[in-house]
């Protein structure tokens, strides 16, 4: 393919039109494909490949327009089965947001990743910053049990989509949207030394960079380099070996850490310590300094709906006992150490339905 340099800059200019012409046109379902070609020179050929550039620019522009200035954004896949109900998931995780502290600010670096069109309407609805990810053929708007083979799909793509982010230089949280987030996480993260990767774990052993931790990939944060977009290119391609065939992203990643690929790529992962970074398969032991907490350990969303909801009226009392302390000026810190979380009923009653169906 021949690309006159002349006459890039011309065209890149003319491209600033057509793109704005092409915004309009372009159905959706073209978003997920070919995200990556770039040159200029392009445009000068089919009408295909113009398409590609112009998407491109779209994902960019969407990142540039959340993310900190040192291009950093947490990520958040939202789809129907997360704001339907009584109770919807979103809603829970909002206003998470909006009870933890100092956690406001962090909405204006959400990007939410819409699965189907209800979901993102809801979201450019709500004014967020929505993203809209199309997936060949599938309805990703229903809840997916764990495990099923759509659930599999589902989250395969959204690990395509988080490898581009990266391809782009963008470094990222990634977290699932039944996070309950009280604490600014990039304090605890750190800035340096701290690793490439930076991953939650349902149980912690004690070593941040033991491996034998088991590892879980509803919280994680990446920098982008290259050692994190060869992890994930690796992660990715290992969908499709034999030996993986069938098995979840996060059971993959987990296989290729106890196969020693970490090493191998030169990455640091550091494993996050439950009492930051929380969930239900092991509470954090300190309202004061934890950050979030996952319903994990918890098949069904509508268990999961039910017990966070008990979470944040837990960290509500908190916060309520810590002003209380504060007026009396007394320091009456002796109460919060007596503070626990009430016990997650619904998901512990939801896991042992769960694991008598699998059985039998
Ligand atoms: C990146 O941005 C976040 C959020 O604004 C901030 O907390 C963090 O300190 C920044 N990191 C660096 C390395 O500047
Ligand atoms: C990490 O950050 C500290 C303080 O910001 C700085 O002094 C140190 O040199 C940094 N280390 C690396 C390896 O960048
Ligand atoms: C990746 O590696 C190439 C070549 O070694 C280097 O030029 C480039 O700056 C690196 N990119 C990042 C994001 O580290
Ligand atoms: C893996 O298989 C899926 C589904 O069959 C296909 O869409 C995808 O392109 C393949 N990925 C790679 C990296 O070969
Ligand atoms: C909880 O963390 C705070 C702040 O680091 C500390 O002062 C307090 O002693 C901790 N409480 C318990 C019960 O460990």
């Amino acid at each position: 393919m021949d690309c006159p340099t002349k006459r890039v800059g011309h065209l890149a200019f003319v491209s600033l039109l057509v793109v704005g012409a092409l915004y309009i046109f372009i159905p959706t379902s073209d978003v997920s494909k070919g995200l990556l070609s770039s040159k200029y020179c392009q445009y000068s050929s089919s009408p295909k490949e113009t398409t590609t550039v112009t998407l491109r620019d779209e994902l960019e522009a969407t990142l540039d327009g959340v993310a900190t200035e040192n291009k950093t954004l947490i990520v958040v896949i939202l789809n129907k089965a997360y704001i339907e109900g009584e109770k919807p998931m979103l809603d829970l995780f909002l206003e998470s947001f909006w009870l933890g502290q100092d956690t406001q600010f962090l909405i204006n670096h959400l990007l939410l990743v819409a699965m189907d069109q209800v979901a993102y309407d809801r979201c450019k609805f709500l004014r967020l910053h929505c993203y809209r990810l199309v997936i060949d053929g599938v309805d990703y708007g229903e809840e997916k049990l764990f495990n099923s083979r759509d659930f599999i799909n589902m989250m395969w793509r959204r690990t395509l989509f988080l490898a581009d982010v990266l391809k782009r230089g963008y470094s990222f949280i990634f977290t699932d949207m039944d996070i309950m987030w009280f604490r600014n996480p990039f304090i605890r993260l750190g800035q340096n030394e701290s690793g490439d990767i930076q991953i939650s774990v349902d149980k912690f052993n004690g070593n941040p960079w033991s491996t034998n931790n088991h590892i879980n990939a509803g919280f994680y944060f990446v920098k982008s380099n290259n050692k994190t977009i060869s992890l994930f290119e690796t992660w990715n391609a290992m969908r499709n070996y034999s030996n993986y065939k069938g098995m979840n992203e996060q059971d993959v990643l987990q296989k290729m850490m106890r196969i020693g690929m970490f090493k191998k790529l030169g990455l640091r992962v550091r494993f996050l310590d439950t009492l930051f970074f929380s969930g239900f398969c092991q509470n954090s032991k300190n309202f004061s300094v934890v950050a979030t907490v996952h319903a994990n350990c918890c098949p069904r969303i509508d268990a999961k709906v039910a017990d966070l909801s008990i979470v944040l009226r837990d960290w509500r009392s908190y916060r309520t006992m810590v002003d209380d302390s504060k007026k009396r000026l007394s320091g009456s810190t002796n109460d919060m150490s007596t503070l626990r979380w009430s016990k997650h009923v619904a998901c512990i009653t939801s896991m042992r339905n769960f694991n008598r169906a699998s059985l039998s």
